[in-house]
């Protein structure tokens, strides 16, 4: 059973999903992942190797944590949020008292930045949703300047057979249960499993990386094997 839509149907459907969950979005997100998804935000802004003073460009920045965490590791980072839901970034605006950075809206199929405009680019649960992985990862590419960094923060599926079994029972059965009683949203935390389900596996990620344009590609994995962080070079 998929409940994935079909392309052409993707980015509208990943927009209403996602306004919708929006309220309820960093709640569940600290519940499911018992509270670690924090540290993989970290990972995420440390392997983007600002300089001081670097220029982030967080996309699909949701309700910004990436670049909240990459402001809290450096405040002198010059961090911009791009999200395809106007609704995400709005209940991310303003959460974290004395950091702020402008929130912008648009795809990341259609980066509205010059080439080489970043030090750095990176995104965090968002390879899944959009229609084309690789034009993605292109669009990175090109905003950063020759020398920067391309960091992906995705789930996968961990391979190990007695806790790839009890994960899988976890994502594709409790996920949708509790993401659905707390946000009133049951299909969007079914699309989720099936989603990554559907998503390339780590060592796939990496080639689609080096084949847009991107070298010394390299992952790590985090949380047993369920979260992959991938990171290239320009
Ligand atoms: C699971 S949330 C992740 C938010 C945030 N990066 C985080 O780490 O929590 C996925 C986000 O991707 C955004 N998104 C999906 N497709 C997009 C696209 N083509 N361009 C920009 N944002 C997109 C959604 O609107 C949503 O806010």
């Amino acid at each position: 059973m998929t409940i994935l839509p079909p392309a052409a149907e993707k980015p509208a459907y990943v927009r209403r999903m996602f306004a919708a969950i929006a309220p309820r979005y960093d709640l569940l997100n600290r519940l499911m992942t018992l509270g670690r998804d924090r540290s993989w935000r970290r990972t995420v802004a440390r392997l983007c190797a600002l300089p001081a003073g670097g220029r982030l460009l967080d996309v699909a920045t949701g309700t910004g944590d990436i670049a909240y965490e990459a402001l809290r590791l450096d405040p002198t980072t010059r961090a911009v949020g791009l999200d395809l839901t106007r609704e995400m970034m709005l209940a991310g605006l303003g959460k974290h008292g004395g950091l702020s950075f402008p929130f912008t809206e648009g795809d990341a199929l259609r980066l509205p930045f010059d080439d080489n405009a970043f030090d750095a680019a990176c995104s965090g649960f968002m390879m899944r949703n959009v229609v084309d992985v690789a034009a993605a990862f292109a669009e990175q590419r090109r905003v950063v300047r020759p020398g920067g960094r391309v960091v992906c923060l995705e789930i996968t599926l961990p391979v190990a057979p007695l806790f790839g079994w009890l994960f899988r029972l976890y994502f594709f059965r409790l996920v949708p249960l509790i993401g659905g009683l707390i946000s009133g949203q049951r299909r969007a935390y079914t699309y989720l499993p099936h989603s990554v389900a559907h998503f390339p596996r780590p060592a796939e990620l990496a080639r689609i990386m080096t084949a847009a344009g991107l070298h010394d590609v390299r992952y790590r994995l985090a949380m047993l094997g369920t979260v992959a962080i991938h990171w290239g070079i320009k």
